[in-house]
C-alpha cells in the first residue's frame, strides 16, 4: 500500500483536485470540430452547442475507445471517427447509427466536466471528494473591470506545472534571466525578499526596490482555482497606462508538461486603449514572447527532481510559500478520499 506522504507528493506532482483550469482560448472552442484537451493527464473533448454552451467530457468513444476529439460535432453532439456513435455533453450515448435499436443507446457512458468562459478563456472543473461540486470561479480584480484591457496568450512548456509556479513565486529571476529584455533590464542585482500574507493568499516582493523590474508577485488562492498577478515596468516610450500587468494561470497538463495563461494588460480607457493596443500588437508583443522563451527554455532544462538536490536560500521565501500551499491541499484531498472511501 503506498504511504499517505507519497500520495500527497503524487498529488501535487499531477496538480490539484477541485479546481477550475484554463484549458483553451474561447475562440479555439467551435461548434464544428471537437476540441482534445489533456487535463491533470486525463484526455478530455470540448465543443459548443447549437446554443454556443460549451460542453466538456472524457476523450474516449463508448464504442471501442477511439478519440471522440477526431470526430465532428452534429446538432449540438459530438460524432465518432470511427464508426459514428453520437454521443451528447452529459457523455450519454444518443445514436448508435450502424446498428439499429441498439442497447448502448440512452446509456450514461462518460464522465461530463464543468465547464465556463471568462476573459476570452474556457475553463473546466476537475472535481475532488471534498468538492464535487464546483465553487465559483473567482477571476482576477482586472478581468472583471473594464478599466483594464489586453490579451490573453497561452504556451506550452515541457515541464512539470510546478516548475512554472514556483517560476512566478520568484520575482529575483527577472533582473538575471531577463536582464537584457527592453523592460527588465533595471534595478539592483541584489536584494532580500520579503513575503507578506494578504487576505487571500500572500505578496512576495523585493525589499530593496519597487517598480523598477519584475519586482513582486501576488498569489491568490480561492476555494476553487488560484491565480498570480505581477507588474512590469514600462518606460514613458511605452506609451500610456503605466506599468504592464500581468495575470497568470497555470494548468498541469501532465507530469512534465504544463500550460500557461497570461493576461497582459494596461490600465487604459478611451483612444489610450486603441493605442495600446495597437502597440502592443505591432511592437510589443514580441518582446514579451522572447521574455517567455527564456522562461520556457530554463524550466524545460532543469530535471525533473531537481527539488531533491536544490538548496533554497532566503530569496526562495515564495516558491517555499507555493509549495506548502499545494501540500496542504493536496494532503486535505487525500484525507477525503480515504473518508469517502471508508464510508
Ligand atoms: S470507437 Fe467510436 S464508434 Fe466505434
Ligand atoms: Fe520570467
Amino acid at each position: 500500500m503506498i504511504d499517505k506522504k507519497t500520495l500527497i507528493e503524487e498529488r501535487v506532482n499531477s496538480g490539484l483536485l477541485g479546481q477550475w483550469y484554463p484549458v483553451a482560448k474561447s475562440v479555439e472552442i467551435k461548434n464544428t470540430v471537437p476540441y482534445g484537451a489533456i487535463v491533470l493527464g486525463r484526455k478530455l473533448v470540448l465543443w459548443r452547442d447549437g446554443a454556443g454552451q460549451i460542453k466538456c467530457i472524457e476523450d474516449f468513444c463508448p464504442h471501442r475507445g477511439a478519440p471522440l476529439s477526431y470526430g465532428e460535432v452534429h446538432e449540438g453532439n459530438i460524432g465518432c471517427r470511427y464508426h459514428g456513435v453520437i454521443v451528447d455533453g452529459e457523455g450519454v450515448v444518443q445514436r448508435v447509427p450502424a446498428m439499429p435499436e441498439c442497447a448502448l443507446e440512452g446509456r450514461k457512458a462518460l464522465e461530463s466536466f464543468h465547464a465556463t468562459e471568462h476573459s476570452d478563456c474556457v475553463f473546466v472543473y476537475m472535481p475532488s471528494a471534498e468538492q464535487p461540486e464546483p465553487p465559483e470561479l473567482v477571476m482576477p480584480k482586472e478581468l472583471e473591470s473594464d478599466e483594464w484591457t489586453g490579451f490573453l496568450c497561452t504556451s506550452v512548456w515541457d515541464c512539470n506545472y510546478r516548475y512554472a509556479l514556483d517560476n512566478l513565486a520568484d520575482p529575483m529571476h527577472g533582473c538575471y534571466l531577463h536582464s537584457e529584455s527592453f523592460t527588465l533590464a533595471f534595478g539592483s542585482k541584489q536584494d532580500l525578499m520579503e513575503l507578506n500574507k494578504t487576505g487571500e493568499g500572500f505578496r512576495i516582493s523585493r525589499v530593496g526596490q519597487v517598480g523598477a523590474n519584475f519586482d513582486w508577485t501576488e498569489f491568490e488562492v480561492h476555494p476553487g482555482n488560484m491565480f498570480c498577478y505581477l507588474d512590469i515596468p514600462y518606460p514613458p516610450a511605452a506609451g500610456p497606462g503605466g506599468n504592464m500587468r500581468i495575470v497568470g494561470f497555470v494548468l498541469p497538463v501532465a507530469e512534465r508538461r504544463c500550460k500557461v495563461f497570461f493576461w497582459r494588460l494596461r490600465q487604459v480607457s478611451g483612444i489610450e486603449r486603441e493605442s495600446w493596443r495597437f502597440l502592443y500588437r505591432a511592437q510589443l508583443e514580441q518582446n514579451h514572447w522572447h521574455v517567455l522563451e527564456q522562461d520556457r527554455v530554463m524550466l524545460e532544462g532543469m530535471p525533473d527532481d531537481a527539488r531533491k538536490r536544490e538548496m533554497l536560500y532566503q530569496h526562495d521565501l515564495g516558491v517555499s510559500r507555493i509549495r506548502q500551499i499545494l501540500t496542504r491541499a493536496a494532503k486535505s484531498q487525500i484525507e477525503a478520499e480515504t473518508r469517502v472511501a471508508a464510508e
